[in-house]
């Protein structure tokens, strides 16, 4: 089947939340008026105001806009969570809003896979009967579920916790066994509700690595909900912005940063060229240092498997920076002391802090520490990922001078 195929489609719909959806509220939304007028005017609220737009099959396609933009009421009119006003809604030729009951069920079963947010797990289900819950309800037997169970897992990581119960894994951990759930039926269509929106900056960041490198594998179609403009920027292979019901624009992330189509979304990237908004904390990863005292063969061997770490005192606090070099060579000498051969020359990088502010630190090729404000080490940034993070940013940024100044 042809890429460009489209899987799901939203035409000119409408979804007016209150009493009477399809009263004065609608005729002033179709007319275009602001959903805060319609609602002064109606007391009904806007949720989607003749929104438009084609997911086409394997494309991660995401709709990003701030909290009450009607991006959970779209993906939800897809699996018909919700009626439409008006408008219609096709997800693989089938008219959603006709299927009832038994049919709807088991289109929703077969089609599409969900993940929220906040979704529940079972607590008392191991995490491979969790996975598999939804094949039991499809009455497929044991051996078959657990199979598909079992290959979901691989997928998201986390075979081995297969017999685990959820509260012995964490958030990011109970995420992926949501994915998993949603990907052990092996549906054509996954709908991802601010699957990520309530992890840690640099848990999502991998769960975003994470999705991407799975689809490289399984090329389902994703529609993917944010409210978080790198996220979408970084995963979509094109991105849809909605602002208070409407569609502002839908393009590639490329088109969404060098064109943005109002000053609404120019204000909205604005933050992100250069790498101004990328925070060090999204970047940053486990720093697994070593401690200052260790034995110095010790140190050596931690030291076969990277070529440098961070060292730390007893208090948790950065000292420098130990690489197998600076070790090899006093080791020649004979000393085997460790403190003579940490440098204390690090770059350290707060936090909070953006990585454009990191660049020449970057240049260097050490690793920045990143420590709290009493200097406690929480994380190591490798100067590849700001290069790479920024470069992708320059990249596009050079496209868009090119295009206005050549
Ligand atoms: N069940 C509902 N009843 C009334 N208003 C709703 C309902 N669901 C959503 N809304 C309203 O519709 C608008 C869009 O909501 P939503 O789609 O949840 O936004 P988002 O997911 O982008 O944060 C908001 O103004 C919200 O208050
Ligand atoms: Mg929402």
């Amino acid at each position: 089947m042809p890429d460009n195929e489209e899987i799901i489609r939203l035409e000119e719909v409408f979804k007016i939340f209150g009493p009477q959806p399809r009263g004065r509220a609608f005729d002033l939304a179709k007319a275009g008026v602001h959903k805060n007028e319609v609602q002064k005017q109606s007391g009904h609220v806007v949720g989607l105001s003749d929104v438009s737009f084609s997911v086409k099959k394997g494309e991660i396609f995401v709709v990003m806009g701030l909290s009450g933009s009607g991006k959970s009421t779209a993906i939800r009119t897809v699996n018909k969570l919700h009626d439409v006003t008006s408008g219609q809604v096709l997800v693989d030729g089938v008219d959603v809003q006709q299927l009832e009951g038994k049919e709807l069920q088991a289109f929703r079963r077969e089609k599409m896979g969900m993940v929220f947010q906040h979704f529940a797990l079972f607590p008392h289900r191991n995490v491979i009967d969790n996975v598999s819950y939804g094949l039991k309800v499809q009455k497929v037997n044991r051996s078959e579920r657990d199979a598909a169970a079992m290959r979901a897992l691989q997928l998201v990581g986390l075979q081995p916790y297969a017999d685990n119960v959820p509260s012995q894994l964490s958030g990011g951990m109970q995420q992926r066994v949501g994915l998993a759930r949603a990907l052990a039926s092996d549906p054509d269509i996954l709908l991802m509700d601010e699957a990520f929106s309530a992890l840690d900056p640099l848990i999502r960041r991998q769960m975003q690595d994470e999705l991407m490198a799975i689809q490289s594998e399984v090329h389902k179609t994703i529609l993917f909900i944010t409210h978080d403009l790198n996220e979408a920027l970084r995963i979509g292979d094109r991105v849809c912005i909605m602002k208070d019901g409407v569609v502002v624009q839908i393009g590639t992330p490329e088109e969404i940063l060098t064109q943005p189509a109002t000053g609404y979304v120019a204000e909205f990237v604005q933050d992100v060229d250069q790498g101004r908004v990328i925070k060090v904390e999204e970047v940053m990863v486990p720093a697994e240092p070593i401690h200052i005292e260790t034995a110095f063969d010790q140190a050596l061997a931690a030291l076969n498997e990277s070529a440098e770490r961070l060292v730390v005192d007893d208090s948790g606090k950065c000292v420098g920076l130990l690489t197998r070099s600076d070790l090899e060579r006093v080791a020649k000498q004979g000393t085997q002391s460790l403190q003579s051969a940490v440098r204390t020359d690090v770059p350290v990088a707060d936090p909070s802090q953006t990585l454009n502010e990191l660049y020449a630190e970057a240049g260097r090729g050490l690793p920045i520490a990143c420590c709290d404000e009493n200097g406690l080490l929480i994380g190591r940034i490798d100067p590849t990922a700001v290069l790479e993070e920024l470069g992708r940013v320059e990249a596009l940024s050079d496209a868009f001078e090119r295009e206005v100044y050549m």
